[in-house]
């Protein structure tokens, strides 16, 4: 470490406790913050892990509402959830607590007093919609009403979902409160406000100039906002849920939620140390590192540090490696839609399986780009990667040295060169592992990290030991000896990835402690080292899990377009002659029936004027077929005959596909006669 630091402070942002934390939190925050942690400690170095929930905020009370319960009541499900998926996924936080907890709203409370009582503070009037009704001032979220630049009458007063544009609520035409449904009134309020515009110049060069190692994705997003010029911020609400404004003209105010959260990383170190945390945010020899998503590059790189500064003992971050966004089978992960791939759902389906979906979103982390998680990925990187590459390699080692040397680690003799090739291509797997994780570039130390394990199964294809065993043993003894060096090395240089893995692996190899000190020798385990028993590290997943996650996304797809009662967008324009070019007519069913071995065929005899004509139609569990016959349907007549299930369907019979998915065949209002054109 950087002779400037004696201790990393690692803080993770605190997730909101109003629902389960999903494959996106994981990608973006926690994996990666937890792979750097457990690397520090490996190095033995002092680092501590901060993280919480949040559990403030204006959407957990209308939450509450919803469901009848006290926010309260919402926070401690969630909170628990969610820390319990942290822990099955191995998120090693030191303390996960919660800014609902007395020493939380303690210490925001006290922070707020003390920028008050400097006075950093502005102190505004302005007016404020509110809600005569539920008695209460809306937040943005909670106004509604038609947008004055598309005429959506469902945006939002903070933005409209139709054309994307950001509006206030003012702007909102015929505002309606989403709490009860009635027209708000203008009432006057009192805030206090965070003068950005006064940090603007110290900020400008803290990042700009001092901070340009920052990921460019964070660096940019800074630079922009910077670029636009900062204003106030209000830090209080008109709110019954969070920390009370500690003023005596502050009834029914509370701090807001993007205030208190982040001293929620203060809070939660003073819980966990309450004699020494002083140091780890008072110290200039603490490096500050907070892990967020993108969405919250602004309150951590920009909001907290003009908090910390204008309370003015407090350290500032050295760096906030935020990501991009995950994105999960081409849409945006979402809560509300249900799209997202659940923690806790992940283990039912796949117990036992952390590593795999860690190292797949560390593979494929979206660090500087939002990247798209896809079962078939997930499935290709276990097969492929874990289970053909490192699992392989290390499996081959130890059963092999379990049939020669009865799981005894054998002695090394003379090298060969292709020996010495393969240790110098190894040597450089540890600086290269170092200098990705420092400059918290997740992706490529997994590569690399990755790469010694392909070292070495390239290594043990090209010697063929297994072939060596009756003439040359001192040879396989050489090969069997470095290959479980490198074994060894693995369990290292994995040990921040896979923690579950490696754990199997010591055991394996029967070594309770590695350091990463050791990592790149290849003297780890001495020879007549006894090794412990091997199992199978991964396994193969199979198409059928595969499929049935893709199923359940296909039903939640499902699902949501019924609930949003979405209408397929519009096909591009065709002419008049395109449209005639169909030959669509109407016909009297004859005779109506399954076709065989199927579920949603039918076959159908048609009259068509002309004569007789076979269509096959996917309507099957729809419509019972004898209730068909004698009635009259719409058919295309030149569509080109195809053959299902070995039967020649001549056309296409018309139907509508409701919102729900049922079918609904098309019929003329009044008899005609069999072949008469639809024009
Ligand atoms: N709850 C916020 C979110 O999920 C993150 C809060 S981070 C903190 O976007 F710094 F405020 F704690
Ligand atoms: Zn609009």
């Amino acid at each position: 470490m950087d002779k400037k630091f004696q201790r990393t402070l690692v803080t993770t942002a605190l997730p909101y406790a109003n629902g389960p934390v999903h494959i996106g939190h994981l990608a973006g925050v926690y994996v990666p913050a937890d792979i750097y942690v457990r690397y520090l400690r490996l190095k033995g170095e002092e680092v501590i892990h901060i993280g919480g929930s949040d559990e403030h905020g204006v959407p957990i009370t209308i939450r509450a509402k919803k469901e009848g319960v006290s926010p309260q009541d919402v926070v401690d499900k969630y909170h628990y959830l969610i820390k319990k998926s942290f822990e099955e996924f191995g998120i090693s936080f030191d303390i996960y607590s919660r800014t609902s907890s007395n020493i939380h709203k303690k210490t925001a409370s006290d922070f707020f007093l003390e920028l008050h009582n400097k006075g950093e503070f502005v102190e505004k009037t302005s007016e404020q919609y509110y809600d005569e009704e539920a008695q209460m001032f809306l937040a943005d979220r909670y106004i509604m009403g038609e947008c004055p630049h598309c005429g959506n009458q469902n945006a939002y007063g903070d933005q409209c979902e139709s054309c994307g544009t950001s509006l206030s609520p003012t702007d909102l035409k015929n505002p309606r409160s989403t709490i009860s449904g009635s027209k708000p009134v203008m009432r006057e309020t009192k805030h206090w406000y965070l003068p950005l515009d006064k940090h603007e110049e110290w900020l400008r060069k803290w990042i700009l100039e001092d901070h340009k190692e920052w990921k460019a994705n964070v660096y940019g997003q800074c630079k922009s906002w910077l670029d636009m010029g900062l204003q106030p911020r209000a830090v209080s609400r008109d709110l019954d849920w969070g920390v009370p404004i500690p003023l005596p003209d502050a009834k029914g105010k509370v701090l807001y939620v993007w205030f208190d959260a982040p001293i929620g990383y203060i809070s939660n170190t003073k819980e966990l140390l309450p004699d020494s945390w002083e140091k780890w945010w008072k110290q200039e020899d603490t490096r500050l590192i907070h892990f967020i998503g993108k969405d919250n590059i602004v309150f951590h790189c920009i909001v907290f540090p003009a908090m910390l500064k204008a309370e003015g003992s407090y350290i500032l971050p050295e760096n906030v490696p935020a990501n991009e966004f995950l994105n999960l089978e081409g849409d945006k992960i979402s809560t509300s839609r249900n799209w997202a791939v659940w923690l806790h759902e992940y283990l039912e389906d796949f117990p036992g399986k952390q590593d795999v979906l860690r190292y797949v979103l560390t593979a494929n982390a979206p660090e500087t780009k939002d990247n798209d998680f896809t079962w078939k990925d997930f499935q290709a990187r276990n097969n492929n990667e874990l289970v053909a590459i490192l699992g392989n390699f290390i499996n081959r080692a130890l059963v092999l040295t379990q049939k020669y040397f009865n799981g005894k680690v054998p002695p090394i003799h003379e090298l060969t060169d292709y020996d010495k090739q393969t240790l110098a291509e190894f040597a450089d797997v540890k600086m290269a592992v170092e200098s990705s994780l420092d400059t918290f570039r997740f992706r490529d130390a997994l590569k690399e990290a990755m790469n010694l394990a392909r070292i070495g199964n390239k290594y043990l294809a090209d010697t063929e030991p297994w072939k060596l065993a009756k003439t040359d043993m001192a040879r396989v003894e050489t090969i069997l000896n470095l290959s479980l060096q490198i074994t060894a090395n693995l369990a290292i240089a994995f040990e921040p990835f896979l923690p579950f893995s490696v754990d199997k692996m010591r055991n394996f190899i029967n070594v309770k402690n590695l350091s990463w000190e050791q990592l790149g020798s290849v003297d780890i385990l001495p020879a007549g080292h006894q090794l412990g028993t091997a199992e199978l590290l991964f396994e193969k997943i199979e198409d059928d899990a595969i499929e049935k996650q893709i199923q359940k996304l296909l039903d939640t797809k499902k699902a949501n377009e019924i609930a949003e009662h979405k209408v397929a967008p519009q096909k591009p324009t065709v002419t008049f002659d395109d449209f005639t070019k169909l030959d669509i007519r109407v016909g009297t069913v004859l005779e109506c029936q399954k076709v065989p071995k199927t579920d949603k065929l039918l076959q159908f005899l048609l009259d068509d004027g002309m004569g007789k004509r076979t269509i096959i139609s996917g309507i099957a569990a729809h419509y019972k077929p004898e209730d068909l016959i004698g009635k009259q349907v719409c058919f295309i007549a030149n569509l080109a005959p195809r053959k299902m299930k070995g039967i020649e369907s001549q056309g296409m019979i018309l139907s509508v596909e409701n919102a729900d998915g049922s079918l609904s065949l098309i019929q003329p209002s009044k008899e005609v006669g069999p072949g008469s054109p639809v024009v």
